[in-house]
């Protein structure tokens, strides 16, 4: 059976900030830049989150659609939307909430309530042109 991936978007704006508490406000400076603002900044991030696997012959899905818009809005929306990432969204608490970071976080999350047989990628841009791509490597 034909291998598909299904591709579903979405949006939360959040506030960061990047900053690593072991070094001094010199350095985060150094690294992060306006980043390290401790007063925060926002973005409008725009998540892909795309499913692959093979095609269902009963249904004719690889999944459905409405449950993975559901479960993206439960689990990823609903918990990131209008927060400050560091302050209110738990693993950001001990994690600098880079791009990176998120993505992995978001594909942790999802990964518990897809079936294995499917592969999961996240793409998570945090500005147009600045994007990253994780599938659990
Ligand atoms: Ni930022």
């Amino acid at each position: 059976m034909a291998k598909v991936a299904i591709h579903r978007k979405a949006h939360f704006n959040a506030a960061h900030r990047l900053y690593n508490s072991d070094w001094s406000d010199e350095r985060n400076a150094l690294v992060f830049g306006k980043c390290a603002n401790p007063h925060y900044h926002g973005h409008n991030y725009e998540l892909i989150v795309a499913v692959k696997g093979e095609i269902n012959p009963e249904t004719g899905f690889v999944m459905d659609m409405k449950r993975l818009k559901n479960l993206i809005e439960s689990e990823i929306e609903d918990k990131f939307d209008h927060k400050n990432l560091n302050e209110e969204v738990v693993p950001f608490k001990s994690l600098n909430p880079t791009a990176e970071n998120i993505a992995v976080v978001i594909w942790n999350i999802l990964r518990e309530k897809i079936e294995t047989r499917l592969e999961l990628t996240i793409t998570l841009y945090e500005t147009s042109r600045n994007y990253v791509v994780y599938s659990g490597e």
